[in-house]
């Protein structure tokens, strides 16, 4: 029989070693973590109205939280993009434990070079740092009318149609609409 003080010593080793490759991970690919809660998550889906048979992106995908979240309460197709090779796998194991591989889909590289030109629907939990660049991206590659649901996060020039707490819904405005209708004050969807 194993001694328990030996389970509790390998348990705090394994909890040691996770901490400190969560820290080193941050510093090889430059990207931290913080999981996005069930409020948040909830409110996301409703704002992006996903429903099944609808196809959401997630850029920067972590260990696979909201691409599970969505494949399991709305039955749509999640497709998660993940810098770190050991959270992609991550998501993959846990995805089959959970009966959602079959919606699940992870592709490692940056997402930076996703290509967005068919998505309608796209949502991430990043930082202040990627938000420029991001808004120029989705400006220039998502269709009008496509929905984007930012945590926490603002994009700098453009204003929300709606927020839940931190839950920020933008949609991308036709060639026509410019940047004057994205500049409008906040206004609820009908
Ligand atoms: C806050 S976590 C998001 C977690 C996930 N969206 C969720 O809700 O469960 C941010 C994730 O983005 C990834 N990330 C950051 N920059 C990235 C980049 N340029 N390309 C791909 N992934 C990136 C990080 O590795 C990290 O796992």
């Amino acid at each position: 029989m194993v001694a328990p003080q030996l389970v509790a010593a390998a348990f705090l080793y394994a909890l040691a070693a996770f901490m400190v490759y969560l820290f080193l991970s941050g510093l090889i690919w430059g990207a931290g973590y913080s999981p996005t809660s069930r409020r948040q998550l909830e409110a996301a889906a409703s704002l992006l109205q996903l429903k099944e048979g609808d196809t959401v992106y997630d850029l920067g995908s972590g260990f696979g939280r909201a691409l599970i979240f969505f494949a399991k309460e709305r039955r749509a197709s999640a497709i998660g993009f993940e810098i770190d090779p050991l959270r992609r796998l991550i998501t993959l194991w846990n995805s089959k434990r959970q009966g959602v591989s079959s919606h699940v889909t992870v592709l490692r590289g940056n997402l930076l070079k996703a290509d967005l030109k068919n998505a309608s629907k796209v949502f991430f939990f990043l930082s202040p740092l990627i938000m420029r660049r991001l808004q120029e991206k989705v400006a220039g590659e998502m269709p009008p009318g496509a929905l984007v649901v930012s945590v926490e996060h603002l994009f700098p020039d453009w204003k929300p149609v709606e927020s839940v707490g931190d839950v920020h819904l933008y949609v991308v405005p036709g060639a026509a609409d410019s940047r004057i209708r994205i500049l409008e004050p906040s206004r609820k969807l009908a």
